[in-house]
């Protein structure tokens, strides 16, 4: 089979075999056939509307250790902060003001806020926004501790599974953690009734193309709303600090292969696509991705959330970020609306 057979036989049956997944993911000649054909899905489902979400990096403390990650506990340079309820309020009446109706809490795994804190949050949230969507994504918790959260209030959870194969999950975190439990995560997640994201790094260290068809195979399994997917990129202060970023073409190729897969997906261009790439976002849209992200955080910690180097955004009010995105997916050829932005599956 050609790749362009290939291209179509993914829109048509919305799956591969093992090794046309790698034939696809090795070459870039026919990545303009493949970013047409997500887009052509993308728009039947989606048109042009692009949704937002107000993302709020309420700490940067996290008990864990994983080696690609800026804000890893063994991180003893960074300085480290957390937001009080008080101000993560003010971030959200920020965000609603701007168009917002959908809050992500995120975090590193910080123990520091008790189920008790979290659930107090998500209620508050939830009562003065009826209308919104309250995400969360800090990491791994008990299922109780995630059944908790949603019966205060919050309705998806982004998780990403990082890596699908076990050997590679070992070699990007120390012991103590594994790739099963954050596996088990997610089904209770879904089981729970969140919607659920889940999703990987491109070109984390060590990563090879058959991982990444067993990446896209978990995601088959778990049906995951959401899907986030950006390039690794390099932090100093970490053991992967002297490893090469992953590939901007790379990435946009798999943005559009999910979209082949699962049509109905909500994808981000996300801030690690913007960071590699002036216009990563832009093209990642264009590829199929059909989800913005911008940041809610108040501006002087922003530096301070460094998952890796060079992060875009940091020194941005969240009305500025607001209205450089409105023209950014405009140039691509999309547009910001500003509802709930539910899956429409
Ligand atoms: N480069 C790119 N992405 C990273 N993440 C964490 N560290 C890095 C890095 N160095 C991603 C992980 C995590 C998400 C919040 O950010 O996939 O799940
Ligand atoms: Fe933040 Fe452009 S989106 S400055």
């Amino acid at each position: 089979m050609t790749i362009s057979e290939t291209i179509t036989k993914l829109a048509q049956q919305k799956n591969l075999t093992d090794s046309e997944f790698i034939a696809l993911l090795s070459t870039d000649v026919y990545d303009n056939l493949l970013h047409t054909t997500a887009d052509k899905v993308r728009r039947q489902i989606y048109g042009d509307e692009v949704y937002i979400r107000g993302l709020i990096e309420f700490t940067n403390y996290c008990k864990n250790n994983c080696y690609y990650c800026g804000i890893r506990c063994g991180n003893s340079v960074i300085e480290r902060y957390r937001l009080s309820k008080q101000e993560i309020l003010e971030c959200c009446k920020e965000g609603y003001g701007l168009g917002f109706r959908t809050f992500v809490l995120q975090g590193g795994e910080d123990p520091f806020y008790t189920d008790d804190m979290i659930c107090d949050i998500i209620h508050e949230i939830r009562t003065t926004y009826p209308d919104c969507a309250i995400t969360l994504s800090f990491g791994e918790k008990s299922k109780e501790s995630y059944l908790s959260y949603f019966q205060s209030g919050a309705n998806r959870y982004l998780l990403r599974h990082e890596t699908a194969n076990n050997n590679h999950y070992q070699k990007l975190h120390p012991i103590g953690m594994s790739l099963e439990n954050r596996k088990q995560c997610l089904f209770n997640l879904k089981e729970i009734g969140y919607q659920v994201g889940s999703g990987f790094m491109v070109g984390s260290p060590f990563q090879t193309l058959e991982n990444i068809v067993e990446d896209l195979r978990f995601l088959q399994d778990l049906q995951p709303d959401m899907i986030g997917i950006g390039p690794y990129l390099a932090h100093e202060q970490t053991p992967f600090a002297e490893y090469e970023n992953g590939s901007m073409l790379l990435t946009l190729r798999l943005i559009s292969i999910l979209r082949l897969l699962f049509p109905y997906a909500l994808i981000p261009a996300t801030t690690a696509l913007g960071t590699i790439d002036q216009n990563g976002r832009e093209l990642g849209l264009k590829a199929g991705a059909n989800v913005v992200m911008p940041n809610l955080s108040p501006v002087k910690f922003r530096k301070l959330y460094e998952l890796y180097n060079h992060k875009i955004c940091t020194g941005e009010e969240a009305a500025q970020c607001r209205g450089c995105l409105e023209r950014r997916v405009k140039s691509a050829g999309y547009r910001i609306v500003t509802n709930i932005g539910n899956v429409k599956r």
